[in-house]
């Protein structure tokens, strides 16, 4: 419900309780929150694992300030909302992607600066740039040890970095060398609750923000869904609807 998690409160949908690809569930009404009214059932879909996640890293965790600079990595789910709430508090926000094509729909989001990770392998270098050696205040790490080095390298002083996904395969570097340096933090951060949730839902209500729904697959073409996600052609979410 709030605070930290306990062994024994420690679930989440999907991981590791079963997922919600069903036409019927039974849930614990402690467990539900109300639906914000500007938004359909499919958009409401999308906000209890990818949004409350990048709510508690930026807002509860990170407690982002308007001015500071935010770092998320690709334009998926979690880093598309951690986009839009960056946005919502005042933040310059950094994207990065494989694609021009996505950074472009990003920066029309309100993504201040995107870098092509495919054309630029060396992204902190980038961020660097784009900061004046500064470095950014916040990382959204979505990517793992296959990017860890690199997003402590893009860490300006005191920053965090919150460890969210594991995108960018198990290999990798991820020397903690720079976060030292720097004073950094790394935060692990799983999901969040019911609290954070409800406060994502009320800033969202009064700014009536919308998450980014790709695509919505029928519920029979579920299958297609999921390869359309392992094929990186989505940007933000994608929904199952029954
Ligand atoms: N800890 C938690 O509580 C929690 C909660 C939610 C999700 N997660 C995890 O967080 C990760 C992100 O979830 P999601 O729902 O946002 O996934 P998603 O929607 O499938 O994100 C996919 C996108 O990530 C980007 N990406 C993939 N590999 C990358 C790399 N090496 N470097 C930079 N960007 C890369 C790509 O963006 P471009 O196509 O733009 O390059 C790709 O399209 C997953 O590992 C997921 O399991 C964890």
């Amino acid at each position: 419900m709030d605070g930290v998690p306990t062994p024994a409160s420690f679930a989440a949908l999907g991981a590791p309780l079963d997922g919600v690809l069903a036409e019927y569930m039974v849930l614990d009404q402690e467990g539900l929150v109300r639906l914000p009214e500007h938004l359909s059932y499919e958009e409401g879909s999308t906000l209890a694992c990818a949004a409350v996640t990048a709510w508690n890293a930026l807002m509860y965790s990170g407690r982002i300030k308007p001015g500071d600079t935010v770092l998320a990595l690709g334009t998926g789910g979690v880093s598309i909302f951690a986009l839009q709430f960056a946005r919502l508090n005042g933040a310059r926000v950094i994207i990065t992607s494989g694609s021009d094509e996505k950074l472009a729909r990003a920066k029309a989001l309100g993504a201040d600066d995107g870098i092509n990770y495919s054309k630029h392998p060396e992204w902190d270098k980038e961020v660097m740039r784009l900061t004046d050696g500064k470095g950014v205040d916040h990382v959204i790490e979505v990517g793992g040890i296959g990017t860890l080095a690199r997003s402590f390298a893009s860490l300006g002083f005191g920053g965090q970095v919150s460890l969210i996904g594991v995108l960018a395969g198990r290999e990798g570097d991820s020397n903690p060398h720079a976060l030292m340096l720097k004073s950094g933090k790394l935060q692990g951060i799983f999901v969040g609750n019911r609290v954070m949730f409800e406060a994502m839902n009320r800033a969202m209500a009064i700014n009536k923000m919308k998450p980014v729904v790709d695509k919505v697959f029928p519920f029979d073409e579920a299958i297609a869904a999921y390869k359309y996600q392992l094929q990186k052609k989505h940007f933000g979410k994608i929904v199952i609807s029954i």
